[in-house]
């Protein structure tokens, strides 16, 4: 079996405290399934001495990592991936914030990465890259030499061309995409709207009738791979750390009161004002609450240095404290809401406890926190989850309360559904929720995907040509 090696920006390193996003978290789990090389940033940004990689070795997976320097942490992360290609992705195209500078860094920083990697790849090696950090990255590994068979899988949306087109280097980013031998969406909404770049950009010619797109003379296979959960690992976790101390604190915390929960990054896409809003609308809807439903919002920070993010967390601050000031009663705060991270079992315990699952993105890739509010609930009594139908997730967890998250009203009638929805029809939609985690699960996105660069491979690879040094 061919060595897998995963790239991606973030490395999530056992021990040393996981990045939040649910990168980290399905990469790892398809990591520690099929052992392999993960390369990627160290998450430490100072002076850079050499380009090799600290590699270390846990559990089968050997991670290869580089630091950044400030200036390619600034251009590279702050600015062209997350300034410019993140809220274009997302539809927030008014935030977009470009600058030919920051692409130079991006395409600066993808040739620094491919230059490390590089020396590290055997000739079977299968190269499996990750989200929109790193689009050019085949492109410079092909520079360098490499000529291993590679997938890219975007799990972030994908925009339509007509949103795309805001970012003036549009064009050359899907041709850069376009460079590896297998493309992976979230939906087939994704993969639809990256047929329509291909489209404008190479007429209809290119759109082959399997599905696969014409790119000179190489074929390039699409296909929509849901990322997923680990079903079991996720059970385990929710019921072994209801004994821990952390969940024990928050559940006595509740004074018995019911609970609704949210966890997600602090990140304008997650819609949380819109959130707050309507769980604001509901209680005054349904003032019976007031006293009765604690609605815990994890949202650790995230992105701290842009603007776009600090505006967020003010305007969440506002809401969040004029909810609670407009109906705590002295033994009771309808919102607790920490910008802290937890450990990943203690938040399969609090999804365990709640009732109601909020995740309600104004756009989203797939939405993990879906899932595994799902998966960690007591089958026998689950809560319900509410969920927007603008996450990637909608497309497949059709057993949840799906609800437009711009329409408060609407959000707000869907908890009280939720909190009222009684115990058979809990179990119909969990059940059916649950069939879907398990037949799309984390093992079914690598294997798939993998299965897919394989295929894709055998078919036609021209002639290796080895590079002179
Ligand atoms: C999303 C992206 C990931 C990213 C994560 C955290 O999940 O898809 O690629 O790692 O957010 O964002 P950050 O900028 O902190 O890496």
């Amino acid at each position: 079996m061919s060595r897998v090696v995963a790239v991606s920006n973030r490395v999530s390193i056992p021990r040393r405290g996981a990045a939040p996003g649910g990168l980290a978290v399905g990469v790892l789990a398809a990591m520690q399934a099929r052992g392999g090389l993960w390369f990627g940033w160290s998450g430490q940004v100072g002076e850079r001495e050499d380009d090799d990689p600290e590699v270390v070795t846990r559990n089968g997976i050997s991670f290869a990592t580089i630091d950044l320097e400030e200036a390619e942490f600034t251009r590279f992360l702050n600015g062209f991936s997350n300034g410019a290609l993140w809220p274009t992705f997302h539809y927030f195209l008014e935030t977009v914030n470009f600058s030919d500078e920051d692409y130079a860094g991006y395409l600066a920083v993808n040739r620094r990465f491919a230059a490390s990697l590089a020396p590290l790849l055997r000739d079977d090696d299968l190269l499996w890259v990750h989200d929109f950090h790193l689009i050019p990255l085949a492109r410079a590994l092909r520079e360098q030499g490499a000529q291993q068979p590679a997938a890219f899988f975007l799990h972030v949306p994908f925009p339509h061309v007509e949103a795309l087109r805001v970012l003036p280097v549009y064009g050359e980013l899907v041709n850069a995409m376009l460079v590896y031998d297998v493309l992976g969406f979230q939906t087939e909404g994704d993969v639809e709207s990256f047929r329509s770049a291909v489209l404008q950009l190479h007429g209809a010619e290119a759109l082959l009738p399997d599905g696969s797109v014409r790119a000179g003379e190489r074929r390039v296979v699409l296909g929509a791979y849901p990322i997923g959960v680990d079903v079991e690992a996720v059970q385990r976790e929710a019921v072994e750390s209801q004994g821990s101390d952390e969940v024990r604190r928050m559940i006595a915390g509740l004074l018995g009161r019911r609970l609704m929960i949210g966890v997600d990054r602090l990140d304008y896409s997650k819609g949380l004002v819109k959130r707050f809003q309507a769980y604001e609308r509901f209680l005054e809807i349904h003032p019976d609450n007031l006293g009765r439903l604690t609605y815990l919002q994890i949202a650790p920070l995230s992105r701290t240095d842009l603007r776009a993010y600090s505006r967020i967390r003010r305007d969440l601050e506002q809401t969040a404290g004029r909810i609670n000031g407009r109906f705590a009663e002295t033994d009771w705060t309808p919102i607790r809401y920490l910008n802290r991270n937890f450990p990943h079992e203690a938040l399969m315990g609090f999804l365990r406890a709640a009732q109601v699952g909020l995740v309600t993105p104004v756009r989203d890739g797939m939405n993990l926190v879906a899932k595994e509010f799902v998966a960690a609930q007591d089958p026998e009594d689950p809560g319900v989850l509410v969920l927007s139908s603008l996450a990637g997730a909608a497309r497949e967890l059709a057993g949840a309360v799906l609800v437009n998250p711009h329409d408060t009203r609407g959000v707000a009638l869907a908890i009280q559904m939720a909190l009222s929805m009684p115990l058979a029809e809990r179990l119909d939609r969990h059940a059916a929720n649950l069939a879907v985690l398990r037949r799309n699960d984390i093992a079914a996105w690598h294997t798939r995907m993998i299965a897919a660069l394989g295929e894709a491979t055998a078919i036609e690879r021209p002639p290796r040509v080895r590079r002179v040094r």
